[in-house]
């Protein structure tokens, strides 16, 4: 028994901003931003938290899967900017959606949150537990963007995507999960500086700090290498994939990921220039997209690969169905 994505639903705030208007904003160009990151555009979320862009998504991802909300049996949510430590964002859109039947919990593993989720329902689902789930990817990283240092406000957006995973025979062929927590300091958000009455400091709200070469290198490394073992141990050539989805940080990391396995950039579907670094809502955003597209169909297998803060990374083998 393995898991099957029967639906997909994506949310975006409506504003969008351009690289222009960022111009007005801080010292950069739409020029630096489209050649050093394939963006052009980004949603920012102007009233909505994490958990609204999450439920709108969850409400698209049911309805394309022809779900109810009380077949669910469990919701996950991936995050990096959750709008409250608890209760959970997924616990919200399980009150939201009436899910009665579904234990809910949110998963922080930065821009694999999509893939992690994905792989912890396959579990419970090869293990005879839950037949059908909810996994979504929600993010508004602009409130915890620090608008004042441009090498990172540039990149972000604010989305969300969700996919309800049914147990069938067919769906997730295999799927790789990996942490390297040394690197911990690459890519990093505090959520409150340490305050309290001993310290007589106040907690202040964490920003996010990256460096962002060292995020490259680490990308541009871990995307073939996991995309090369999963081909390895399923007997696959890279003929037999049809598309590889990966995580929209970059589009130069895209491109160096496509050199270094040899594959040509048609494989490769983005949605970076319109959507930002969406971080773990960016997976769903692009599966939606390529569906809307009319690019997916069943029998082709391809490979969905994340990776983010932690540091985390994430792949999935995917017989399309
Ligand atoms: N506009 C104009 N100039 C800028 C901007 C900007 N927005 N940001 C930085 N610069 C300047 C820097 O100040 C620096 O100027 P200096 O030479 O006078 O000091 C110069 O541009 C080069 O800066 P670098 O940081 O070296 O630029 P780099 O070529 O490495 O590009 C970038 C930066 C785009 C962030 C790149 O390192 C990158 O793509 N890294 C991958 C990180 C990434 O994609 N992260 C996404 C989030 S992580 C995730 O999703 C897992």
């Amino acid at each position: 028994m393995t898991a099957r994505i029967t639906g997909i639903g994506t949310y975006v705030p409506d504003k969008i901003v351009t690289n222009d208007e960022l111009a007005k904003i801080m010292e950069t160009s739409d020029e630096w931003i489209v050649s050093r990151t394939g963006i052009h555009e980004r949603r920012i979320s102007i009233t909505e938290g994490t958990r609204e862009l999450a439920l709108k998504a969850a409400r698209n991802a049911l309805a394309a899967a022809k779900t109810e909300p009380e077949e669910l049996d469990i919701i996950i949510l991936g995050t990096s900017s959750p709008d409250y430590h608890y209760p959970s964002d997924a616990c919200y859109v399980q009150g939201e959606l009436g899910a009665g039947n579904a234990a809910a919990f949110d998963i922080s593993a930065a821009c694999s949150g999509f893939i992690f989720a994905m792989n912890i329902v396959r579990g419970f689902f090869e293990a005879g537990i839950y037949k059908t789930g909810l996994i979504i990817g929600a993010e508004t990283l602009s409130k915890v963007t620090n608008w004042s240092d441009r090498s990172t406000s540039v990149l972000f957006g604010d989305g969300a995507g969700a996919a309800v995973l049914k147990a069938g025979e067919t769906g997730i062929i295999d799927m790789i999960m990996g942490s390297d927590g040394t690197m911990g300091d690459v890519l990093k958000c505090p959520s409150r500086t340490m305050g309290n009455f001993l310290t007589g400091e106040k907690p202040e709200a964490g920003f996010m700090t990256m460096d962002g070469q060292a995020v490259f290198k680490f990308a541009v490394k871990k995307i073939p290498e996991t995309i090369e073992l999963l081909l390895e141990r399923n007997h696959l050539a890279k003929e037999d994939i049809t598309y590889y989805v990966l995580h929209q940080a970059n589009e130069r990391i895209i491109e160096a990921a496509a050199r270094r396995i040899r594959e040509p950039m048609e494989k490769f579907p983005m949605t970076i220039g319109e959507y930002g670094n969406t971080s773990t809502a960016s997976i769903p955003l692009l599966l939606s997209h390529m569906e809307r597209q009319g690019m997916l169909k069943p029998g082709q297998k391809i490979i969905m690969s994340g990776f983010g803060a932690g540091m985390t990374w994430g792949a999935a083998l995917v017989q399309w169905v």
